[in-house]
């Protein structure tokens, strides 16, 4: 049985590609996809999901644009690693794919008391729509059987030397989340820096021949250079798509129980996650954190989806 799912995102290149995962792999069935202020403006972000949707024929799911803003702050976004757009390097089509007029956490909310099995969320992006939705609806956490987000890392930050970009775009929301008592599994940096996309992968997808594989190809492209420029990476971290495949196939991602706890006033550490691996402290094991990625497996199942949804070229 397909595990059902929804998605929460703000596309964002490596959320496009945990989107097409989702959609195209049968292990999961994905019910909803929604969006968020994050890597670029809600506005963007939303546009971005729809242009997704609309080139990989995912027209069946849907979509609904959810918070603007972080809880508390002012919202920071990823443009220098997302562009302009929050999805530059591509050009794609005008999206037939529309937006229902439900906020997110109310199609949440919906698609969760509709579903008749407890339904998994996989956030890849800020937290700031799924703390909303254990605040406006606690009674909602009893029909989440899981979150399994991108988010953190047991290591080091990509947007402070401490803290990991969803986590410190709104470090309220998150650690609201860590603290709801629904189990969290977290796929940090940590584990999504062994997703790198090298020129093998590229070349698979190329191989697929397909006009959804040769968007991603320069998705990817354009993502790559950024990670050049910004971080010295040879190839890019494909962090999103790590949250899915962990649902997909729970093998691929191994994990380890923990205490998670967000940083919320350290003077150089706001939205930090303390990862207490070692278990120093007496403190609630909290979460399953990610630490190894079964890089075979989980470019297979990439692969495998954008096969999946993509239509010959030409
Ligand atoms: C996370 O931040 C965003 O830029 C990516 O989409 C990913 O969700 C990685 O830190
Ligand atoms: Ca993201």
């Amino acid at each position: 049985m397909a595990v059902p799912i929804i998605i929460d995102c703000d596309p964002g290149h490596d959320d496009a590609l945990a989107i097409l995962l989702a959609a195209g792999d049968p292990a999961v069935d994905l019910l909803a996809i929604t969006t968020v202020a994050g890597n670029q403006t809600l506005a963007k972000t939303t546009l971005n999901a729809r242009r997704v949707c609309t080139l990989a024929g995912i027209d069946a799911v849907p979509i609904a644009a959810g918070c603007d803003r972080p809880l508390l702050q002012p919202l920071v976004v990823a443009e220098d690693v997302h562009g302009e757009s929050g999805l530059d390097g591509p050009r794609f089509p005008e999206p037939t794919v529309h937006t229902v007029t439900e906020h997110a956490v109310d199609l949440i909310h919906r698609v969760l008391n509709d579903h008749p099995e407890p339904v998994t969320l996989v956030p890849t992006a800020p937290l700031t729509n799924i703390a909303l939705l254990l605040t406006r609806y606690p009674q909602d956490a009893a029909r989440i059987r899981e979150i399994v987000l991108m988010g953190g890392s047991t290591t080091r930050g990509n947007r402070t030397p401490a803290a990991e970009f969803n986590i410190f775009v709104d470090p309220e929301a998150a650690d609201l989340v860590f603290r709801s008592g629904v189990p969290v599994t977290m796929c940090g940096l940590n584990v999504t820096h062994q997703a790198l996309a090298t020129p093998d992968v590229l070349a698979r997808l190329e191989g697929l021949d397909t006009e959804l594989a040769q968007v991603c190809v320069q998705m990817l492209t354009s993502y790559a250079s950024a990670y050049r420029r910004l971080w010295g990476f040879s190839h890019p971290p494909v962090h999103d798509p790590v949250a899915v495949a962990r649902v997909i196939d729970p093998g691929i991602v191994r994990c380890t129980r923990a205490n998670v706890s967000v940083e919320l006033r350290g003077q150089y550490t706001r939205g930090a996650t303390v990862v207490d691996i070692h278990r120093y402290l007496d403190r609630p094991l909290n979460a399953q954190v990610a630490l190894e990625l079964d890089t075979e497996r989980f470019w297979d199942r990439l692969v495998g989806a954008v096969r999946a949804l993509g239509s010959a070229r030409g």
